[in-house]
């Protein structure tokens, strides 16, 4: 079974050796680029500092081994809306199912704990697995910024797709059933 729980400081080297491969940040907005230790430790602090509009989680195995990260970024009190960004970090665990749980698990808290009202995220557009899964939950297309990312030398296109509460709720009416 997995399970969600706030990043922790023991987490933070697992999650630098995710981010030294060329094969998961071909599927990340972000940039390769050599990250260190002592930089990812400050990101953590960083992330301490604040935790009143971002959330971390951990996506955990049964022995609390950290095999992922989900993020609920940019929260906003007034419009109600937040950012979502995830990643598995080795690809021996993407396929498994283990992505769709960790989203509808952050969703929930997102719409049922924390009264937010939409959930939106930006995928690029050759990341076929993410916006099936994204797709699955109930997330829909909203428009496209053209050649907005910088990836291995190309300018690729980044999709936007959101959900809103009552959306969500409607299609993933058994989302807290563990895997
Ligand atoms: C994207 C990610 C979170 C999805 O989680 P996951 O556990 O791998 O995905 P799931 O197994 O829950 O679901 C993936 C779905 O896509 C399908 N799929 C797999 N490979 C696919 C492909 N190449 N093209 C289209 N669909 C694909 C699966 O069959 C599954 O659909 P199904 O449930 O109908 O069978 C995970 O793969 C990941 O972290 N990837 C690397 C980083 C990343 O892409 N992050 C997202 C950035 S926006």
């Amino acid at each position: 079974m997995y399970k969600l729980r706030e990043l922790e400081k023991k987490d933070i080297k697992e999650i630098n050796s995710w981010r030294q491969s060329g094969e998961l940040i071909e599927f990340l907005e972000a940039p390769y680029r050599y990250i260190n230790i002592d930089v990812e430790d400050e990101w953590y602090e960083n992330y301490l500092r604040n935790r009143n509009n971002t959330i971390r989680c951990a996506i955990t195995t049964e022995e609390d081994k950290a095999i992922g990260l989900i993020t609920l970024a940019d929260i906003n009190n007034i419009s109600r809306s937040a950012e979502l960004h995830i990643m598995i970090g080795k690809e021996e665990n993407c396929g498994k199912g283990i992505g769709s749980f960790a989203i509808k698990e952050m969703l929930n808290h997102a719409f049922l704990d924390l009264n937010l009202h939409r959930v939106e995220l930006q995928v690029l557009e050759y990341n076929d697995r993410a916006k099936k899964a994204y797709q699955k939950i109930g997330f829909k297309y909203e428009g496209t910024r053209r050649e907005a990312c910088f990836k291995k030398g190309k300018y690729i296109n980044l999709e936007i797709m959101s959900i809103l509460k009552d959306e969500f709720l409607s299609c993933n009416v058994d989302s807290s059933i563990n895997l």
